[in-house]
């Protein structure tokens, strides 16, 4: 087996992250809850996670990290919790992912909130065009900092520059642990991360950075742990945002993924993968009837997922041959992302993802370019 679909999910995970998995479900947890020991390591284990991530972007305030199942649900908690009404303007990407497009497109029906997709140009997103589409009424930007589709990654900061007071909500699904982002806790408003992606933890795992001044109303209410004796849920964070109890196993290998990504560093994972993006673009230059879509060779304003169609070839039949014949593991399709496709002109057919991670190797890219080579004349001619 051939994985290149760590845009899907990373795998494998190190060996660490199943270790720390395995040593939390062998002791009693409830973490915040009881005040025996068990349950007392049980916190301190959700402690590391948010040091963790705190180092990871640069957060002073890891208090203010709240821990969820993923980053679809940081996002609607983002999204939801700022309370906004008829009238206001929220600005997001083009590149989004379905995860700020459907809450966003729901707040738009439901509450009369004025959404504004600004359009990539060339692909890419452009600070000046965020700018220009400002309004008194703009109470939010959202932005996907790479796309899953394309690999382009966002000028993340430049445009939070351009946007000045209106707050910025990231999606770092694709970047977190990829692309270095240790100061984003200076400059992002709001930071959604996924645990099961570059960060190398297991799935059901992810959370939102609330920046200083930001209130949000929480999406659930219920049992935090903490000000038990009144009905009302608290007001501060992270309890407020983290009604139930925590997935205390997950994010101890969440902990141990994000700690084996720091002392890797989100630099050298992006070196490696970016190499391996330079060779697989690389060895498909000049192919017959390839048609990639997303920053081409050379071009650092990406991230490691290319996505691509051949001619003749549905974007299911050409996985599904890479898979049968090479073993090949890809993702086809829309990728939870129709604006993205309908962006690059690939939807509705959508098109055959390839994502690396950094345990992938060059042999491994390699053998994908020559299954490729193969497969375009199948159907190309
Ligand atoms: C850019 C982007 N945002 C959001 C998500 C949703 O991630 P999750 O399913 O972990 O919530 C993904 C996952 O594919 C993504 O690529």
């Amino acid at each position: 087996m051939i994985y290149l679909d760590n845009g899907a999910t990373s795998f494998p995970k190190p060996p660490q992250v199943g270790t720390a998995i395995m040593a939390a479900l062998a002791a009693p947890a409830s973490p915040g809850r009881s005040g025996h020991a068990p349950a007392m390591a049980a916190g301190r284990t959700i402690h590391r996670a948010r040091k963790a991530i705190a180092k990871l972007f640069g957060i002073k305030d890891n208090g203010r990290i709240c821990f969820g199942p993923n980053v679809s649900w940081a996002l609607n908690v983002a999204i939801d919790g700022l309370g906004l009404q008829r009238g206001d303007h929220v600005l997001s990407g083009s590149l989004e992912h379905n995860s700020t497009a459907r809450p966003l497109a729901r707040l738009a029906v439901e509450k009369g909130v004025l959404w504004e997709a600004v359009p990539a140009e060339d692909g890419a997103m452009r600070p000046n065009a965020f700018k220009a589409r400002l309004r008194p009424e703009t109470r939010l930007v959202v932005l996907n900092h790479a796309s899953n589709v394309s690999g382009a990654l966002a000028p993340a900061r430049e445009i939070k520059e351009a946007i000045g007071s209106v707050p910025l909500l990231l999606d770092t699904a694709q970047t977190a642990g990829s692309v270095p982002l240790d100061d984003a806790g200076s400059w992002v408003d709001l930071l959604a991360f996924t645990g099961h992606k570059g960060l190398l933890g297991p799935t059901g795992t992810g959370g939102l950075w609330v920046g200083p001044g930001i209130n949000l109303r929480p999406l659930a209410v219920g049992g935090s742990g903490s000000h038990s004796e009144s009905l009302e849920h608290p007001d501060f964070l992270p309890d407020s945002l983290e009604a139930g109890t925590a997935n205390t196993h997950g994010l101890a290998g969440l902990a141990a993924g994000v700690e084996y990504v720091l002392s890797t560093t989100p630099a050298a994972i992006r070196e490696h993968e970016m190499r391996l993006t330079g060779h697989f673009l690389g060895g498909l230059e000049g192919l017959p009837g390839l048609s990639l879509q997303g920053p081409g060779l050379g071009r650092p304003d990406r991230v490691a997922t290319v996505s691509l169609n051949l001619k003749g070839w549905s974007s299911s039949d050409l996985a599904a041959a890479l898979e049968r014949d090479y073993g090949i593991l890809t993702r086809a399709g829309l990728h939870c992302a129709p604006m993205t496709h309908k962006s690059l002109g690939t939807f509705p057919g959508g098109s055959v993802r390839f994502s690396f991670g950094p345990f992938n190797t060059l042999e491994e890219i390699l053998t994908a370019v020559k299954a490729l080579k193969a497969l375009a004349p199948r159907k190309g001619r």
